[in-house]
Formats: structure tokens, sequence, C-alpha cells
């Protein structure tokens, strides 16, 4: 069974994190999350969702999911003899990747990460801020050449949305696409140009 692990920061955009672990709750996958202090606060902010709450949820979907704890460096998720094979933070704060880019793994969620990228396996970090500044552009680089596929939360227009669901699904399904995972959640460019 394929073991992904999804991270959550305190950046705008939890709505892409919930989509994207309940398409995950669906799969059979052994998913584990991680979610920051400052994650759970903005998710409940913005969604009011509470991430304890909606994983008890998410539960009934067929996945095995565990909810990390961030303080718990001894978790499966801080070693890479534990096999996981991708991870994704969606969203991910300017903090979050500040700190990957220069190797700062104090919490789970950034040595998990961390392992990803010593292990050369697939990491999707999911930006959110705007505009951007150089040291944000320079984080990102730093990242990108280590790595990291750099999935910035930029939804495209070209399949004509008409609802925020999908606006978000073009980022989950995309997230999806990154971490290997085959789906049809949003509609893709044909090469059919219609005037
Ligand atoms: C409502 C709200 C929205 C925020 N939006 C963003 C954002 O879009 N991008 C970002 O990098 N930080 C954003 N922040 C700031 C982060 O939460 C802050 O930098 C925090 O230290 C990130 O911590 P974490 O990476 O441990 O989750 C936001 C904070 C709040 C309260």
């Amino acid at each position: 069974m394929k073991k992904i692990i999804l991270g959550l920061t305190g950046a705008s955009g939890g709505v892409y994190f919930l989509r994207l672990a309940q398409l995950l709750s669906m799969q059979e996958v052994e998913l584990h999350i991680i979610a920051s202090s400052n994650g759970e606060k903005v998710l409940q902010y913005e969604t009011g969702v509470s991430l304890k709450e909606q994983v008890k949820l998410w539960g009934g979907n067929g996945a095995e999911i565990v909810l990390e704890d961030n303080h718990n460096l001894f978790s499966a998720t801080a070693s890479g003899s534990s096999g996981f094979e991708a991870m994704a933070i969606v969203p991910c704060s300017m903090s979050a990747l500040a700190m990957l880019a220069h190797g700062i793994t104090e919490t789970l969620l950034t040595r998990a990460a961390d392992v990803m990228l010593k292990e050369r396996r697939t990491l999707v970090l999911v930006p959110r801020e705007t505009p951007l500044s150089t040291v944000h552009l320079k984080n990102m680089t730093e990242l990108s050449q280590m790595g990291a596929t750099i999935l910035p939360a930029m939804p495209g227009f070209y399949g004509r949305p008409r609802t925020m669901e999908e606006l978000v699904d073009f980022i989950a399904g995309k997230t999806l696409d990154s971490l290997g995972i085959e789906n049809t959640y949003y509609k893709r460019w044909e090469g059919k140009y219609e005037e």
C-alpha cells in the first residue's frame, strides 16, 4: 500500500488541503497527516472545520489515516527508513518554505519534508502568498533545485471553471498528478481551440 504524508501549514487555502485529504482518503493508501498549530488555526478560521473532527469523518472512506502530532519527532514519518513514498504540503506557508530551504527541522512537518528531500523522494509544495518577495522566490528556487515540485495554488482558467469547487479541484487534481495518483478531478487541456 502506498504510504503518503500530507502536511498542512498556516498559509491561506485550507480548502485545498480539505479536498486533497478527502480525495486521498478514498484511495488505497496509508495517509499520515501532519499539521502545524497555525495550519489548524487558519483552517478553522477560514472553513470552520476542526481538523481532528474531520479526520474522524475521513476515516470511513477506505484509507488508513493517522493524524500525527507535529511535536512527536519519534513518529515513523521522521525517518527515511519508514518508506513513505511521497509528501505534499498544502497549503505551504512562506515560513515553512524558508525552514525547508535551509534544513531547519524542529517540527515533525519540516523533518518529514526534509527526509523526502534527502531521500530524493517526491515532495510537492503548494505555496500560497501574493505578492512574492525575493526571499520567497529564492527559497522556492532552492527547493526546486533540491528536487521538490513547486506547485503554486494558481488554478488555471482554460477549463472555464464556474464554481469554487472546480477551482479547488484543479489544484487538488494537479497535486495528485504530482504525487503519482491518476485522477480525473480537473478538466485537462485537450488541444481543441473553439472560437
Ligand atoms: C488568516 C491568516 C492567513 C495567512 N495567510 C498566509 C498565506 O497565505 N501565506 C503565508 O505564507 N502565510 C500566511 N499566514 C501567516 C502564517 O500563518 C505564519 O507565517 C505562520 O507562522 C506559519 O506557520 P507554519 O508554517 O508553522 O504553519 C496567514 C496567517 C493568518 C492568521
